[in-house]
């Protein structure tokens, strides 16, 4: 999808789809009032009449009104002005990303209204979002089915224009192509939780991250098995043990403080890399502790952590971020065999600390332990972690906000507005000491399970175990990484949270 930015007056333009986002309840703002005087009134006259719903994201799709240049006119409703927030605003723009989507007009038209913001936000912010959602409403999971489905597939606008009432800011103008980045990032995490885990194996997301970091130039290792050994990944290699597929161990470094802009400030010192750390299990059967039947197949998006890294990478290279980010992926099956762990067993992690294993299902933690105390070695800023950990974490938040597990207060504060600024939000549950006093083993330093209560903390506070060298947060994604029903599929989070949080993290240090 293409992007471009026009000024001009929506009213004479020729485009085959004009979205004009409008309050049912207030004057309309200027570039739609000017529209409206062009068709004599129309636009209003279906609002009046209470045409188009007070709910904000309900849409009037309009074909050759009278006076106006476009083909078709899609009105769409921001709701009731006084209720008007960031909700009501992007539930309009994704609405207009679907009409996009689905027109078989080849381009169309987004008219961003300065005089229809939320309260507190500026183009900047919008031209961010919507390029986010507009490009990410575009995503289509290429399924290889037999028989090509007929007709739909051409739909679809190819080309975007936002008009502006006014000349943009080199701000601006950047804003619009984060949010396409992001966009495309998400649609490779995307692609890659959705495709079936015979495919996407623990090698197809190493050879992902290869031709990632060959097209991009960034710096990719991947660690075997024999290298997991040498380093006494014990944890890691334990929960790999019980699959045919090989492990690997993804090691992504982006060193953007060198990159493009000529930063000269930094020169010498290298500034503290951000860390993320993603979930790699590309199917998570439970082991020998198996899962039930039901479902099941859901555990291909087990590796949506570690997706949603590669995908932030792409997003940064696209975007050229001058901050440097290394991206960790421990990346295995977890399946159930003759050499698979038992419950009772005890491997010792490479921090070497011993972990006795009560029920193998609760793997993630055992790869992600490893990952936290390789990533040391990079002296990190601070260490995210992302990872479809826990389904007490889906029964305690619901599929709306992400768990946010931290000890550090700021970064906690960091990551919730960047939740809020993104809309891809986040909430914390409490990862206070007390909790730890459940992974209490009577065989090792401590059990991978914490009993039946408080799920997703005691997970995290397993993972706080192995992450005293530096700053950290976890962020929980079960819930958020997909949905289940008919709309079964990956759903790109936690990416523009990771996105606005590191194009927060890349002004911080004056770009
Ligand atoms: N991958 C699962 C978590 C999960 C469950 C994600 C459902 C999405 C939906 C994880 O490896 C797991 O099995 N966790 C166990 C932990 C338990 C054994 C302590 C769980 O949540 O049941
Ligand atoms: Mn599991
Ligand atoms: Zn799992």
């Amino acid at each position: 999808m293409k992007f471009t930015i026009k000024i001009a007056s929506p009213e004479k333009l020729k485009t085959g789809l004009l979205a004009l986002c409008v309050f049912v309840d207030a004057p309309l703002p200027p570039a739609s009032q000017a529209v409206d005087e062009s068709c004599l009134g129309k636009l209003s006259g279906f609002i009046s009449s209470g045409e188009l719903s007070e709910k904000a994201g309900s849409v009037l799709l309009l074909h050759g009104l009278a006076g106006v240049s476009a083909e078709r006119v899609l009105l769409v409703s921001l709701g009731k002005s006084g209720s008007f927030c960031d909700k009501a605003w992007r539930d309009a723009f994704a609405a207009v990303g679907k009409a996009l989507a689905d027109t078989p007009a080849k381009e169309g038209t987004v008219m961003l209204e300065e005089t229809a913001l939320p309260p507190g936000r500026d183009l900047t912010w919008a031209l961010r979002q919507t390029g986010r959602i507009i490009a990410d409403h575009a995503y289509k999971f290429d399924a290889p089915r037999s028989k090509k489905e007929n007709g739909n597939t051409k739909r679809g606008a190819r080309k975007v224009t936002f008009l502006l009432s006014s000349e943009p800011g080199s701000l601006q103008k950047e804003a619009l192509f984060h949010g396409q980045s992001i966009a495309a990032g998400m649609a490779l995490a995307k692609d890659l939780a959705n495709l079936g885990a015979n495919i996407c194996t623990p090698d197809k997301l190493a050879e992902t991250a290869l031709a990632l970091g060959k097209q991009f130039k960034f710096e990719v290792d991947i660690l075997k098995r024999a290298d997991m050994e040498k380093l006494g990944m014990g944890a890691l290699l334990s929960v790999a043990q019980g699959s045919n597929r090989e492990p690997r161990f993804i090691v992504m470094q982006y060193h953007g403080h060198e990159q493009g802009k000529g930063d000269k400030t930094h020169k010498g010192s290298r500034p503290r890399p951000i860390v993320l750390v993603g979930k790699g299990i590309t199917f998570d059967s439970g082991g020998i502790s198996l899962k039930p039947g039901a479902e099941m197949d859901e555990m291909k998006y087990d590796m949506s952590g570690a997706a949603s890294v590669i995908g932030a990478f792409q997003a940064i290279a696209l975007m050229e971020l001058p901050i440097d980010v290394v991206g960790l992926i421990p990346a295995t099956e977890n399946m159930p065999s003759g050499d698979a762990s038992r419950p009772g067993d005890v491997v010792r992690s490479m921090s070497g600390q011993t972990i006795e294993i009560l029920n193998t299902d609760a793997e993630g933690r055992l790869i992600l332990c490893d990952a936290l105390t390789y990533a040391e070695r990079f002296k990190p800023d601070c260490v995210i972690d992302i990872a479809t950990l826990t389904g007490a974490c889906v029964v305690a938040l619901g599929r709306i906000p992400s768990g946010l597990l931290t000890t550090d207060d700021a970064l906690a504060i960091e990551l919730t507005q960047n939740g809020l600024d993104s809309g891809d939000r986040v909430w914390r549950l409490p990862l206070w000491e007390e909790y730890q006093e459940l992974l209490k083993s009577n065989f090792a330093d401590m059990a991978n399970i914490g009993g039946r209560f408080g799920g997703a903390i005691t997970g995290a506070a397993f993972l706080s175990r192995f992450t005293g060298a530096y700053k950290w947060a976890h962020l929980d994604i079960a819930g958020t990484a997909w949905l289940s029903g008919d709309a079964k599929g990956a759903t790109g989070r936690p990416l523009p949270l990771l996105g606005e949080f590191l194009i927060g993290r890349a002004k911080a240090r004056g770009h």
